[in-house]
């Protein structure tokens, strides 16, 4: 194991591995195993949660983390995506964490360079290291998963965050149904429906996502308010039930989830932040300790 492009580059036992670990970390109980490593961020997506707590968790593993500015950098110069990471990797790093619009960057960049390459998000491809900690969550929570029931809701088709969430889950046995309009359901054998009502008293957990609007060149899916309207995670919906919410952040509030469930114990949306920190050390661990 060397890169985390997606969450099938770990086998079960070493995700195991992952979740004992960021278990430990949670609980502060953590030492500079990572002196003297370097590890460099390239962030040609914008990001808060994923490259805040990605730089934490080195810092607490002892590592030094340099930051590559794209907006600064030579690649405003013409300079390659692979001539950009073959540069990089000549100043000898041990892992370079990557987040980029497109799909399949972290594979390249994996076979042009010598470090650790860890995806950090690549288009509506793989964000493995969210999924990680989603999975983390959910078993904080729950336990044991397998039979535990998640419908995953709203832009699943343009989400890299579903996709590794699904790859990573089935894997942990749990029953998923994608929850969606038309428009934002992919093609998959998972069970399918539009109507957030024929799911909500059945589940043990939702997983709310964002509208990738980013995504959506050249097509047009109608106003957000009117996907809320259907899609929109409320307290009212969710009345007594005894379910917890996910959401990857960013979260569009009264768009994917209202400010009282916002508020809500049930929701998980910071412990999850919080959980990334762990994971994202236990992921540096495996790699490159
Ligand atoms: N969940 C997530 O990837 O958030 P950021 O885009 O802020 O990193």
């Amino acid at each position: 194991m060397k890169h985390l492009i997606r969450t099938d580059d770990f086998t079960i036992e070493q995700i195991i591995q992952v979740l004992h670990d960021a278990e430990h970390y949670l609980q502060g109980q953590f030492d500079p195993i990572l002196k003297e490593k370097i590890i460099i961020t390239l962030f040609f997506e914008n990001s808060t949660r994923t490259k805040s707590s990605f730089e934490i968790a080195a810092k607490r593993l002892g590592a030094e983390v340099v930051h590559l500015d794209v907006q600064k950098s030579s690649t405003q110069k013409g300079e390659s995506l692979v001539d950009t990471a073959a540069n990089l990797d000549a100043m000898g790093p041990h892992a370079m964490i990557v987040r980029h619009a497109h799909a399949g960057v972290p594979n390249i960049l994996a076979e042009h360079t010598h470090a650790s390459i860890i995806n950090a998000g690549d288009g509506a491809h793989a964000h493995p290291t969210q999924a990680l900690l989603d999975l983390f969550t959910l078993r904080r929570h729950f336990g044991e998963l397998k039979g535990k029931k998640i419908a995953i809701v709203g832009d699943i088709k343009n989400s890299r965050v579903a996709n590794s969430n699904i790859e990573l889950l089935t894997r942990f046995g749990m029953d998923i149904t994608l929850v969606a309009p038309p428009h934002f359901l992919p093609d998959s054998y998972l069970k399918m429906t539009h109507n957030l009502h024929d799911v909500i008293h059945n589940v043990d957990a939702i997983m709310s996502l964002r509208t990738q609007t980013e995504r959506h060149s050249h097509q047009t899916y109608g106003s957000l308010k009117d996907y809320a309207s259907d899609f929109c995670i409320t307290k009212e919906l969710v009345g007594e039930r005894d379910i917890i919410l996910l959401h990857p952040g960013p979260v569009h509030r009264n768009i994917d989830i209202d400010d009282m469930m916002l508020k809500d114990p049930r929701c998980k949306v910071l412990e999850q932040v919080r959980n990334g920190v762990a994971i994202r050390m236990a992921v540096l661990k495996a790699l490159i300790a």
